[in-house]
């Protein structure tokens, strides 16, 4: 196998189609349901399409989240690693280590407690279209309320104060984009993990109803757990808390806008909110360049031998529209049986954030269909400008008007 014949990844959308996740022509250079690809690194990666597969490949223990180990597969040039630089967070750490530090969350993520924060969801929600409304159209709805309503709830959980978003906005869109150059990326998680650490001394001192003060009494004062981890955990949390819901809440109305019928149908009826996020979730499915790995043993997934210290992405972009789960998987229907989608992972590293980002999706999305009922693009729908480097698709900015 030569690396240079190989299809290039990430792929990229069809030039007037922003919600599929990869052209035909690539497409048709896969020559399986496991193939090997080239990566912009230089190296090459198995990319896992099918739903099965993907499952089968997310739920094994033969596969290793640590970036760190030799020929994990990247997407971008890396500084030399910084163990320092990547402590706490428990994303990509493996076994014992990581459930150690995933298990703090996990009360504090769990559907009850998510639901006691339903008032402070709406409350910003409402908060964010009261603004758009008072300013009067036409606004950029990515900045007007698609970034600042999960910026403000996770900040609000966390205990970071919200007036410094644009410091950490900033720091954590150059944090998941690919094309950044190293010494950026390394400088942003530098200053970011310098910013939280002064965050987590100020809530040992006085502390806070916050998930931030909560693990600073209860777990570093007891240690349990280094204020370092901490700091890594927070980070995690910030990040992934405000861009993944940011990038959702942008796409589902750019998608909805040119489904009016379903607008409409959502404005008469909240209820219908729960079915349309799934189907949003599985058909956008931000996470496009899929969740990399690296088989620690000799493994077949989907019958397709991978060998120890061969890279594998899960591709659930493309799992997630297999024809196999979802009938006419490439065709957006809120009335389809979508909870079956990957969009939020599977297996022990499945998105602990999964609650809250349904919560704040389902008000987002009918609070913005009912207040907002003449809403419409004011720029040319075929060429949105997407954010295609992100690891977290999503769009820079979408003009609209009402
Ligand atoms: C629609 C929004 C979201 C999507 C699509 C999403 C997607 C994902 C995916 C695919 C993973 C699995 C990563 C892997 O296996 O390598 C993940 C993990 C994670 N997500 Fe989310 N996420 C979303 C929102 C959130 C929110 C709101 C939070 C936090 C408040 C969050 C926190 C996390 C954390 C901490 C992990 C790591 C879990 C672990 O390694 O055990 N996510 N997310």
């Amino acid at each position: 196998m030569r690396t240079e014949d190989l299809p290039l990844f990430p792929f990229r959308s069809p030039d007037d189609d922003p919600f599929t996740p990869v052209t035909a022509a690539d497409r048709a250079r896969l020559d399986g349901p496991v193939t090997a690809v080239r990566l912009p690194t230089g190296g090459w990666t198995w990319l896992v399409t099918r739903h099965a597969d993907v499952k089968e490949m997310l739920r094994s223990d033969a596969f290793s989240a640590d970036l760190d180990a030799p020929g994990f597969p990247v997407l971008r040039k890396m500084s030399p690693s910084s163990p320092q630089n990547r402590r706490g967070s428990f994303i990509r750490m493996d076994g014992q280590a990581h459930l150690r530090l995933r298990r703090m969350l996990t009360a504090e993520f769990m559907i009850r407690n998510i639901a006691r924060i339903a008032p402070l969801i709406d409350d910003v929600v409402d908060g964010a279209l009261d603004a758009l409304q008072a300013a009067g159209p036409p606004a950029d709805l990515v900045a007007g309320f698609a970034l600042p309503v999960p910026s403000l709830v996770i900040c609000h959980l966390l205990g970071v104060p919200y007036a410094d978003h644009e410091f950490f906005q900033v720091r954590s869109g150059i944090l998941l984009d690919r094309d950044a150059p190293p010494p950026q990326v390394r400088a942003a998680a530098t200053e970011l993990r310098a910013y939280l650490g002064e965050l987590v001394e100020t809530r040992r001192a006085r502390p806070g109803d916050d998930l931030i003060s909560r693990l600073t009494t209860e777990r570093v004062a007891t240690g349990e757990l280094e204020a370092d981890e901490l700091v890594g955990m927070a980070l995690l949390l910030l990040i992934a808390g405000h861009e993944t819901t940011a990038n959702m809440i942008g796409l589902s109305v750019l998608l909805l806008l040119q489904h009016p019928g379903h607008l409409a149908a959502l404005r008469a009826d909240e209820d219908l909110a729960d079915g349309l996020v799934e189907e949003l979730l599985r058909y956008l499915t931000i996470v496009r360049t899929g969740l990399p790995r690296l088989a620690t043993r000799d493994v077949e997934i989907g019958g397709h031998p991978i060998r120890a210290g061969e890279p594998a992405i899960a591709l659930l972009s493309l799992a997630n529209r297999d024809d196999e789960v979802f009938a006419g998987g490439a065709g957006f229907d809120p009335y389809r049986q979508a909870h079956q989608h990957l969009a939020f992972g599977f297996g022990v590293h499945q998105c602990i954030g999964q609650p809250l980002a349904r919560a704040e999706l389902r008000v987002a999305l009918a609070r913005l269909a009912r207040r907002l009922p003449g809403l419409a693009l004011a720029a040319d729908p075929a060429k949105p400008a997407t954010r295609d480097s992100s690891i977290v698709y999503g769009l820079a900015e979408l003009p609209v008007t009402w």
